[in-house]
């Protein structure tokens, strides 16, 4: 059966054949557009500030030796460059930190998606036992010793320093974390030479014969949905007495899951909706500024796009019943790869470390 938007897509390409040819090919993709906070959160420049401020702020962690940029720091792609993520003194984390970029867009937070707004999201890692270690009323009173603190939080939320408004000044300076005007959004606009030929032919790749649009689409390249590709483990992670902690913790804290004492994996969505179809599934990431943002996948096992590509295209892990072999050749691999190198890197940000109060 043809689908339905099919006539549609049909007529577009030939209207726009003659003067856009890369836009209608690209009909699945959307440049990425204006910010729009939630209503109970509104953007001002001075809650942007606070919450970049504390973003960098040490306090934030229990021993004071980590900030959130510890962790998704500005010039690694809000990411941290580990494949496990850094962690709190003495401890490990068990997952890769995810990039922030175009965290706005993204509509399930973390890799099995157990947050969906950032202002819920903030106060997570800051409690984690294994990321921050921070206790929220203690947190409240450092916070609130500090003057030019208190005055922020008067002016910025007519309130005196509470945990809700930390969460929201942290969510408002995050959603101004945007990957913008990539050759990728320029194309889409129909700038024409913003892609390269060899790029733009990586991009027919990631379109058709890869499949890759088929869930890497959007303003993101993400569905937000989740899928068992079935990653494969790395066995000097699944060995390290620290990360079987961290492992076992979150699967003892999370409802679903009672056989924790014995779990040797990281079940990803499971652990949010019980549900055994999710049995490992994690959630397609954002591929804006990808190529700032290695190691890849949820337990950083893959240190370059090229593995990356090469685990698409020999259709995934063993026994997945998500993925296909793609049969791409070389020049193919090659062209995948520099399409997402060159075509998803936007404007440098140029965020410079605040003086922290
Ligand atoms: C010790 C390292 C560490 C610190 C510190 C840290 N994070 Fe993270 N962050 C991570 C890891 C690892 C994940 C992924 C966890 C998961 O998916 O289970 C993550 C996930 C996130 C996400 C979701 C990203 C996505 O793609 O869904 C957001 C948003 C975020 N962190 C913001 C923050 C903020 C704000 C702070 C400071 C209050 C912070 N993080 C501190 C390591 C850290
Ligand atoms: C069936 C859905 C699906 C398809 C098709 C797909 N991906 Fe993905 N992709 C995912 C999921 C899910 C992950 C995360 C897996 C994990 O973390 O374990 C991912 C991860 C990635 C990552 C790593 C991102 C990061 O930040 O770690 C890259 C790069 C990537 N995909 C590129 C591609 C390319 C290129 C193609 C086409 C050849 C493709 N994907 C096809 C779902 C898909």
């Amino acid at each position: 059966m043809p689908e339905k938007s099919s006539w549609f897509t049909a007529l577009t390409a030939v209207f726009l054949s003659a003067a856009l040819p890369a836009v209608a090919i690209s009909g699945r993709l959307e440049p990425v557009p204006e910010v729009r906070a939630p209503a109970g959160n509104l953007q001002t420049p001075e809650k942007i500030e606070l919450g970049k401020k504390l973003f960098f702020d040490r306090r934030l962690s229990g021993d004071g030796t980590m900030s959130c940029a510890s962790c998704h720091m500005p010039d690694q792609g809000f990411s941290d460059g580990q494949d496990i993520s850094l962690s709190y003194p003495t401890t490990k984390n068990w997952r890769n930190a995810p990039t922030l970029y175009n965290i706005a867009f993204t509509k399930a937070l973390f890799h099995d998606g157990r947050s969906s707004s950032l202002e819920e999201q903030a106060l997570f890692p800051i409690m984690s036992a294994f990321e921050m270690n921070q206790n929220l009323d203690y947190l409240e009173e450092e916070i609130r010793e500090v003057p030019e603190y208190r005055e922020a939080f008067q002016k910025v939320f007519n309130s005196e320093v509470n945990r809700q408004n930390i969460a929201r000044a942290l969510a408002s300076f995050q959603r101004t974390i945007v990957s913008r005007n990539s050759p990728l959004d320029r194309n889409l606009k129909g700038e024409q030479s913003a892609l390269s030929d060899e790029v733009k032919k990586g991009l027919e790749i990631f379109l058709g014969k890869g499949k890759c649009v088929g869930c890497h689409n959007g303003v993101n390249l993400s569905d937000d949905r989740f899928y068992a590709l079935q990653v494969p483990e790395n066995p000097e992670q699944a060995n390290d007495p620290r990360i079987n902690i961290t492992r076992r913790f979150v699967a003892k804290v999370s409802t679903n899951y009672r056989e924790y004492r014995t779990l040797k994996e990281d079940p990803g969505r499971f652990l949010v909706t019980g549900d055994r179809k999710d049995w490992k599934a994690f959630r397609t990431p954002t591929l804006r500024e990808i190529g700032k943002t290695a190691p890849y996948m949820h337990n950083g096992i893959f240190n370059t796009l090229e593995e990356v590509v090469e685990f698409f295209n020999s259709g995934g892990g063993p026994g997945n019943s998500v993925l296909k072999p793609l049969g791409l050749n070389e020049q193919e691999k090659n062209r995948l790869v520099l399409f997402l190198k060159e075509a998803l890197a936007g404007d440098d940000l140029n965020i410079v470390t605040p003086l922290i109060p």
